[in-house]
């Protein structure tokens, strides 16, 4: 399948990562030009040598909940490339495990400024630079929320982000639709990435049995959903959140 992105530049937080680093490597297949970032610049250089046609692409280091350092790496997109990015996967995330009565101020915080906190910046960021640019806007957004948004023990401050991440979608879709930037969100279950190594091989073989197709998804089952969101085959689709979970939890 060819989505033609024709040079569109793709702008991907979390970069690094399991997911993200799929999303980056299917856009560049589809002929965006991708600007790689993460909290770790090393690991956004590493998606970066898996590209086709590396000088087309870029890296950063970026923290999502550094407004200066967004403010930054817009700036530099737009010095590089002379326009500022017309799609945005907000990938950047972590997942910690603590059970509500231990759940302390700085772990609520640290969660909600990343997996919340950073895609509201991330976007508002992005949609400020597309409509300055004073060019007509055809652009889209993709955020990543979790079917685990419908509450999971000890998981409290990451179900409560990932229910934010779904709200912050549909309230970013309704304002700027009407000035071309769809917003849409997907649901993972749970996927192979280093987010849900700490839980160990036994833990997650149990998961799997509970999940209606028997097993993990892969980062790039998850990636395809997200650069189909991105597209235009997906013209009409605004607001909305896609699970891609294998089942789990429908
Ligand atoms: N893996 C799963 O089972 C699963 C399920 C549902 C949702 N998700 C979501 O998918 C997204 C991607 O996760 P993944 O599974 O690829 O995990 P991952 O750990 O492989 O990738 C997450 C990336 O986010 C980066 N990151 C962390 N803090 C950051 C910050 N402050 N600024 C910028 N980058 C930062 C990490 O360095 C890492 O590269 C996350 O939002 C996660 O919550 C994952």
């Amino acid at each position: 399948m060819s989505y033609n992105f024709g040079d569109r530049i793709a702008l991907v937080t979390g970069g690094g990562g399991g997911i993200g680093r799929s999303c980056c490597e299917i856009l560049a297949r589809e002929g965006a030009r991708v600007v790689v970032t993460d909290v770790t610049l090393k690991t956004a250089k590493e998606t970066l040598t898996l590209l086709p046609r590396q000088d087309k692409h870029m890296a950063f280091a970026l923290d999502v909940t550094k407004k200066k350092n967004i403010d930054e790496v817009y700036q530099s997109i737009k010095t590089h490339y002379g326009t500022p990015p017309s799609l945005l996967v907000n990938c950047a995330g972590i997942l910690t495990e603590i059970p509500l009565l231990e759940l302390n101020e700085g772990s609520w915080d640290l969660m909600v400024d990343i997996n919340l906190k950073g895609s509201f910046l991330m976007t508002q960021e992005f949609a400020r630079c597309l409509l300055e640019s004073g060019k007509d806007v055809k652009a889209a957004v993709v955020n990543i929320s979790s079917m685990a948004a419908r509450g999971v023990p000890k998981w409290v401050h990451y179900s409560a982000s990932k229910g934010g991440v779904t709200s912050l979608t549909k309230g970013c879709a309704a304002e700027l639709a009407s000035k071309g930037i769809r917003v849409n969100c997907v649901s993972p279950g749970p996927i192979n990435t280093n987010l849900v190594v700490y839980q160990g091989k036994q833990r997650r073989e149990e998961k799997e049995k509970i999940v209606p197709l028997g097993r993990e998804g892969r980062p790039e089952e998850v990636a395809e959903v997200i650069v189909f969101l991105l597209s235009e085959r997906s013209s009409y689709v605004v607001g909305a959140s896609i699970d891609v979970s294998g089942g789990h939890r429908m």
